[in-house]
């Protein structure tokens, strides 16, 4: 049983248009969460992430945070890494070991990144090797399904690559959506937040049967998109009657930073997971050019985005002892 581990868990973009809560892709860009077990117990550090020294914890717990943001990040006990950790000790039914977990971001906070996907990943899948790999991979992305919510953003964290997840009576079956190697993800980051809570709180609890035809339509329209690169279908199939229209002005300068995507190539552009970044499907000819035109569009409207072109992360959390 090894003392040591490091978890790196790639960010995520979810719902992809019509598949809201039920489809998502890993990107290049990745979280990474070293877990080390402290035994016995040690004093904390004498410097925190933040806020000064984190608070002794019984059993022992420190936390040191680097990064992006590393400063933002809690450091105590409720740390969701931590509470993560806890989870899978606690399903195991053993006593979690002190620990020290040691994070280095990468992944924007609060951004629709699935930054959180990429804390819950990391603790459930840090403990489960430091007690000995006594869960397989499917019992973990359980556990990581219930602490998020809803599997489209830990799904792809765990696995990699662009997952589909259904339920299926009391578990949850995984498709794994081929993707073509000529669509690019462009990912349009602005400086400022929206909470996952908040852009949820605006969605309707019903929809219209044409709003539920549409978007079944339109997520089956994806998946085929997705796999031949054929732009006709992506085009159409971007669209989402579900969760975009009630969300879109809670984003500033979207319209501006879509028209700017469309102008100059892309495929589509709709909001990455809950937002607030904009995620643009292009090929690979225009996908310079949609990243610079949705970056000079965002900052006319006077936000300070950050555009990076990415690609699909195939493997999912990665694990180093
Ligand atoms: N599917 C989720 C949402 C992703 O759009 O609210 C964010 O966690």
């Amino acid at each position: 049983m090894s003392n040591s581990v490091t978890v790196k868990v790639p960010a995520t973009t979810a719902n992809l248009g019509p598949g809201f809560d039920c489809i998502g892709a890993a990107l290049t860009l990745y979280n990474e969460f070293k877990f080390t077990r402290l035994d016995p117990p040690q004093p904390p550090l004498a410097k925190g992430g933040h806020g000064g020294d984190p608070p002794r914890v019984p059993g022992g717990l420190r936390i040191t945070v680097t990064g992006i943001e590393a400063d933002r990040v809690i450091t105590d006990e409720s740390n969701l890494a931590y509470q993560s950790f806890l989870k899978l000790y606690q399903h195991i039914g053993q006593t979690p070991p002190a620990v020290e977990i040691q994070i280095n971001l990468g992944v924007p906070l609060a951004r629709g990144l699935g930054s959180s996907a990429t804390a819950i990943v990391g603790g459930l899948v840090g403990a489960n090797l430091l007690a000995g790999s006594p869960l397989p991979q499917n019992e973990v992305m359980g556990l990581a399904i219930a602490l998020e919510g809803h599997p489209d953003n830990v799904v792809p964290a765990l696995v990699g690559g662009c997952r589909l997840a259904a339920t299926n009576a009391t578990d949850w079956e995984i498709c794994d959506i081929p993707w073509h190697g000529d669509i690019i993800p462009v990912v349009a980051i602005p400086d400022f937040e929206l909470s996952t809570a908040e852009a949820r709180r605006v969605l309707p609890t019903e929809y219209s049967r044409a709003d539920a035809i549409f978007n079944t339509a339109h997520l089956g329209l994806l998946v085929r998109g997705l796999e031949t690169g054929k732009r006709d279908w992506l085009q159409a199939a971007l669209q989402d009657k579900i969760h975009q229209p009630y969300r879109q002005a809670l984003i500033k300068g979207y319209d501006a930073v879509k028209d700017a995507a469309l102008a100059s190539g892309a495929y589509g552009m709709v909001i990455s997971g809950a937002g607030p970044t904009l995620l643009a499907l292009a090929d690979g000819a225009s996908a310079t050019a949609v990243a610079t035109a949705m970056g000079d569009a965002w900052k006319e409207q006077g936000v300070k985005p950050e555009v990076l072109t990415l690609q699909i992360d195939s493997q999912g959390a990665k694990v180093s002892i």
